[in-house]
């Protein structure tokens, strides 16, 4: 269905042949708007910004872009298209027919599903509100400011199936995904991710390198969904979301190529040496790597869990791409998982799989994440240096699940807190790390310019050179 732009809310879910619901959300808007003017990016509302808008659902040509100042932006409601007979794909409702409304007993279920999934979208536009003050290119702010837009275009995406399938309590979850705010101490986001700090551009690279892709293989769990209006949600969303990810890989390779250009150019490896010049050590980029890659890996839950038996033998939530498995009932299987052994080793557990479906996501989640990894390790490598980057092991730092609480080293070795403690700045970023990246954080907003400590792209936007003016500052 084509989306209908001449409504107040853009949308192709008929929303004008729902007198209700659409006056239900027509209440919502403007309180997402206020929440967007006090929450969101700072100092933009007069802005510019060459920013992409979705015209279509279609996986061909489905933006247009334009110059839009960001509070009128045009968020709005598309679900993907509906598959015609769509079953079950999992789980011991294999089969059934996909459900249009949501059946009585996984009401609080899916209801606490998509919150938390809501959760998180408003989250990262907190967290990463204040870096367009100090953005290195004007291509750099405007793909902050597009992530922005979309995250907010996420929000509404859940705020319309809490509205239209969830009655009262689904229109007080759509209020109260505005009143929590990342980082608050007494109301604050559901998921410890969401609450971390992003002040600096490594770290919005990081973010959007591990922590999106996490959303993305959540978004891929629930495209897979028996409740229909979340699967067809979830996947226009995917569609948004791959650029997301894009920003994240793009930023890092850049840094390293900008760091390993300077490295040349020194003839030196030295961090000192760098940080004089400039630019981010590698050894500190491994450790900003350290830090999100956890942090993000606590966001799928524990490797032992029944509420994912649950959601998979039920028919709520899938495994990522669940076409590409064998078999989709997962039942006289297990996985074997790597536990602590309380004597400061490692043993292993075998998992009944529908119980362990959360690690069956990490995994494939890890492998994704490694791809990248591999990728600066080439660059590294072709320029001649011996330094190779490396994801952690899951078990190391990890706050959710059988590894919470007990101290590894960054390979996974069960180790003392006092060591663990002793040789935290050498794995995690330290206040001399941090304090250093963000020295390097000064606003460039000439067209075509490029903060020192970044290469610039490989292209621009839509076609458009990099040297584009992206962002018109007014
Ligand atoms: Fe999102
Ligand atoms: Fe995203």
């Amino acid at each position: 269905m084509a989306i209908d732009y001449q409504q107040r809310i853009p949308n192709n879910v008929g929303l004008g042949d729902n007198r209700a619901l659409q006056r239900a959300l027509e209440h919502w808007q403007p309180h997402f708007l206020d929440w967007w003017r006090e929450m969101g990016p700072s100092a933009s509302q007069n802005l510019d910004v060459y920013l992409r808008t979705a015209t279509t659902v279609d996986a061909e040509g489905w933006a247009e872009y334009g110059m839009v100042k960001m509070p009128e932006y045009r968020w709005g409601i598309f679900l993907a298209d509906p598959m015609p007979d769509r079953r079950i794909g999992f789980g011991d409702a294999l089969g059934d027919k996909v459900w249009h409304q949501v059946p009585g007993e996984h009401r609080s279920t899916l209801r606490r599903l998509i919150v938390t999934q809501g959760d998180t979208e408003p989250a990262s536009v907190e967290q990463q509100r204040r870096l367009g003050l100090s953005c290195p290119s004007l291509y750099d702010l405007r793909n902050l400011f597009q992530i922005n837009v979309e995250e907010g275009r996420h929000l509404w995406a859940m705020v319309y199936l809490l509205h239209a399938f969830f009655g009262r309590d689904g229109r007080e979850e759509a209020e109260e995904l505005l009143t929590r705010h990342s980082g608050d101490p007494d109301r604050p986001r559901i998921l410890g991710t969401f609450n971390e700090p992003i002040e600096d551009w490594l770290s919005f690279f990081m973010f959007t390198y591990f922590t999106d892709r996490d959303g993305r293989y959540q978004l891929k769990s629930l495209a897979e969904s028996g409740f229909d209006p979340l699967s067809r949600t979830c996947r226009f969303m995917l569609t948004e979301e791959a650029y997301h990810m894009f920003v994240g890989r793009t930023g890092i390779t850049r840094v390293v190529k900008r760091t390993l250009e300077v490295m040349k150019a020194l003839g030196s490896d030295d961090p000192g040496d760098l940080r004089r010049a400039g630019v981010i050590d590698l050894p500190t980029l491994q450790r900003y790597i350290n830090f999100w890659f956890s942090s993000s890996l606590d966001l799928f839950g524990a490797e032992n869990s029944s509420n994912a038996a649950t959601y998979f033998a039920t028919g709520i939530k899938g495994r990522p791409d669940e076409a590409r498995f064998e078999e989709h009932v997962a039942l006289g299987q297990h996985l074997r998982i790597g536990v602590p052994d309380r004597r400061g080793g490692v043993a292993s557990e075998e998992v009944p799989m529908r119980n362990a479906m959360n690690e069956v996501t990490r995994g494939a989640y890890i492998k994704d994440c490694d791809i990248g990894v591999q990728r600066w390790n080439r660059l590294i490598a072709e320029a001649g240096y011996e330094f190779r980057l490396a994801l952690p092991s899951p078990r190391f730092r990890r706050a959710v699940g059988v590894w919470a609480g007990v101290h590894t080293d960054p390979r996974g070795n069960p180790i003392s807190e006092e060591a663990s403690n002793a040789r935290r700045d050498d794995w995690l970023p330290s206040e001399a790390d941090r304090t250093f990246v963000k020295s390097l954080m000064h606003r460039v907003t000439e067209p075509g310019k490029m903060a020192a400590w970044l290469a610039p792209p490989e292209g621009g936007i839509n076609n458009l050179p990099a040297t584009y003016e992206y962002v018109r500052l007014n």
